[in-house]
């Protein structure tokens, strides 16, 4: 959908919206209000705190637009996207919903779901408050499809220090690469600890990303999205058993947890690793633990110097049926004050660049500098490397794998028939 001008682009949507909202639109809503509902899969724990802090600033500069919150329970969005999906197919979106910026956003353009908002930009003065990088990510054709709340780091790493002490690892000997790693794992394991906490098939296919990322090396990894990487070539067999290896020394009762399950085993000690974005961060703050005494991170080993990327971002759909409070929203997502709130709570660092990186803690300064100085990578798990369908067939594959149902032949064949058709 290109517009001719941003002024084509509002008249279009109050064209949309005056056809298809049953003329309701703002101040039209059941209780006469101004509303805008804001759907999300941050329902609950240390995500819905982040969200409470968004919002929090939301009210402060939009106090007569009523907050809805849609939130859908689910890390990742597992089961957010299908219901979102459905809405959207049966014509009844919410006013605004979460999407990653990447290939996961071109779903919704080229399903034609979504509105170009690049008119928002020129108005809040966002041009230059996101990196380049990240624009390019959002747009397509020339228009720009969403703003960006924030930008996460998948390939890190959480452990408890007291755990590797018990198992006779150095704390501050943080290993390289993938064997390095396997053989401190299996000194946990000796130890009588859970070795690698990890939880639902969407963390289980983040942490395969993170081992072809660590195996294959940047540029190998970026290849397996754009058909530069052979699938079926011998450097992939080798990730995918060193990921065997590393899902053999994981907690049987991983399918039944979400990321906070996995995380808590950190957080109380029953297990020394676990592979997780930076919203674990928040996890640990709440548990009031320390960077270096309660928790080390480090990135995953093989990964070091790179940033294994991830951007939630919102949108305006096509027949939103509240723009004003939509637009709303999406200037209070986009400010400085809401970028400061937001990530402070969640762990990621903000998409504007013209923060302060004083205001946050360690851990995020150390991803702001990771950001800006490392090479950067699209996460195959939260939405930037591939489409929902083609993601939604790559957990498929993992989850038949690590349940028993596949051997790693089949796991492999799988994988380059979901990526490449
Ligand atoms: C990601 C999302 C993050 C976080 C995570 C776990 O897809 O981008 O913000 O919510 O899922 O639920």
């Amino acid at each position: 959908m290109r517009r001719a001008s941003a002024i084509a682009a509002v008249a279009a949507a109050s064209l949309a919206l005056a056809g298809c909202s049953g003329g309701s639109g703002d101040g039209g809503g059941s209780d006469g209000g101004k509303q805008v509902e804001v759907f999300t899969w941050w329902a609950a724990g240390t995500e819905l705190e982040a969200l409470q802090a968004l919002v929090g600033v939301f009210e402060e500069q939009h106090p007569d637009i009523k907050f809805v919150n849609a939130a859908v329970a689910g890390g990742a969005g597992s089961a957010a996207k299908d219901l979102l999906q459905t809405r959207l197919q049966a014509g009844e979106p919410p006013d605004t919903f979460q999407a990653h910026a990447g290939m996961e956003l071109q779903d919704y353009i080229k399903a034609g779901q979504i509105q170009d908002i690049s008119n928002l930009y020129d108005e809040f003065g966002l041009r230059d408050a996101f990196p380049d990088q990240l624009i390019d990510l959002l747009t397509v054709d020339g228009a720009i499809y969403s703003i960006p709340s924030n930008i996460h780091r998948a390939n890190v790493v959480w452990a408890n220090p007291q755990v590797l002490k018990d198992s006779g690892i150095d704390p501050a000997d943080v290993p390289t690469d993938i064997d390095d790693w396997i053989s401190d794992l299996k000194k946990v394991k000796e130890a009588g600890y859970t070795p690698l906490s990890i939880a639902a098939p969407w963390t289980q296919v983040q942490l395969l990303e993170t081992v072809l990322l660590a195996d294959l090396g940047a540029e190998g990894y970026k290849g397996l999205w754009d058909g530069s990487t052979d699938w079926s070539s011998s450097e992939v067999t080798e990730a995918l058993k060193d990921f065997e290896t590393l899902m053999g020394l994981t907690n049987g009762d991983r399918d039944g947890l979400d990321w906070p399950g996995a995380t808590q085993m950190i957080i109380e000690g029953t297990a020394a690793y676990n592979v997780m974005g930076d919203w674990a961060l928040a996890a640990f703050n709440e548990a009031d633990m320390k960077r270096g005494e309660g928790f080390i991170d480090f990135p995953v080993p093989g990964t070091a110097d790179t940033f294994d990327f991830l951007a939630d971002s919102f949108t305006m759909p096509v027949d939103v049926p509240h723009p004003e409070g939509a637009k709303a929203w999406l200037k209070t997502v986009g400010s400085l004050e809401g970028q400061v709130a937001f990530n402070k709570v969640k762990g990621s660092i903000p998409a504007r660049t013209d923060i302060d990186p004083e205001q946050f803690s360690e851990y995020q300064q150390s991803a702001i500098k990771s950001y800006a100085e490392d090479t950067i990578v699209p996460s195959l798990a939260h939405g930037a490397a591939v489409s929902v369908g083609t993601l939604n067939d790559i957990t498929a594959a993992v989850s038949k794998f690590t349940a028993g149902g596949s051997d790693l032949a089949t796991l492999q064949e799988e994988l380059g028939t979901a990526v490449n058709g």
